[in-house]
């Protein structure tokens, strides 16, 4: 069932949308060769909870960490490790926050220094098709509008989608429904309404969209070992049209600071 929230209820979205956005703002900073990505992990489990947040992916049906971690090949749900990151590579973050009852969920894909122009292509599209797929997302629209528009967009770039993960509602759970697919046909699907939260999250492929999920039983990466790439925000329609809760303001802020 598609959970509608009140107006009251989408007050509280907003809170833990921008906590989950300021909590990858933090991680932002510090990206760069040498950093563990357990570092990262630290650093943002105490900026929730320093904020009135909890890490909401740690213990989520057996999930170990508060970040999952996404390096060039890994698609996603990856965990934090002894890894030091390397110039070149490319890292996505995503993670949820719960504030008061209310769960905020995102995801961005990092540039570790100076990466392989194709690989930035791959970043950059996939970001793009996210806000290609917010632009499809209209009250009165279907779901399936928001999966046709980033498949087409990402598709017609020469990339391919991950089919076997997709975005979904959230609320006061990380994973409502309905399920949003990076792919399928227009006019399909639950019809877009006021007050749905969703989250849209496209996962895309520089090779085959196949994958594999590793044998600790999350860590999903490339079948091909090609680079992945993957963004996130949580959505509500509100007064007939789409509000983006979560922003990457903070990180690009972040970031802009560091190469000055
Ligand atoms: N954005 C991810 C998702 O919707 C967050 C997963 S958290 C985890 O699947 F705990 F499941 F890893
Ligand atoms: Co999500």
């Amino acid at each position: 069932m598609i959970y509608l929230k009140t107006p009251e209820e989408i007050n509280q979205m907003r809170a833990a949308a921008d906590l989950v956005s300021r909590t990858l703002g933090e991680v932002a900073k510090w990206i760069a060769p040498g950093v563990t990505t357990l570092k990262l992990d630290t650093i943002a489990r105490e900026f929730m909870r320093d904020n009135g947040g909890r890490p909401a992916c740690l213990g989520y049906e057996g999930f170990p960490a508060t970040l999952c971690i996404e390096v060039n090949e890994t698609v996603v749900h990856g965990f934090p490790s002894n890894y030091a990151l390397r110039e070149g590579d490319i890292i996505g973050i995503d993670t949820v926050v719960e504030k008061d009852g209310f769960m905020g969920d995102s995801c961005y894909t990092f540039a570790v220094g100076d990466i392989d122009p194709k690989v930035m292509d791959l970043c950059r599209t996939t970001k793009e098709s996210l806000y290609v797929g917010i632009e499809a997302c209209r009250p009165g629209h279907r779901i399936g509008d928001i999966a046709n528009a980033v498949q087409t967009y990402c598709e017609h770039r020469g990339y391919s989608v991950v089919r076997e993960m997709c975005g979904h509602g959230i609320g006061r759970d990380m994973h409502e429904a309905p399920e949003v697919p990076n792919y399928g046909r227009r006019g399909i699907g639950p019809v877009i309404r006021n007050g749905m939260c969703i989250c849209i999250e496209p996962m895309i492929n520089m090779g085959s969209r196949n994958i594999v999920i590793e044998r600790d039983g999350w860590t999903c990466r490339t079948k091909d070992r090609k680079p992945s790439a993957h963004y996130e925000h949580t959505l509500a329609i509100v007064d007939d049209h789409v509000e983006i809760l979560t922003t990457f303001d903070y990180i690009e802020e972040a970031l802009k600071d560091r190469f000055i």
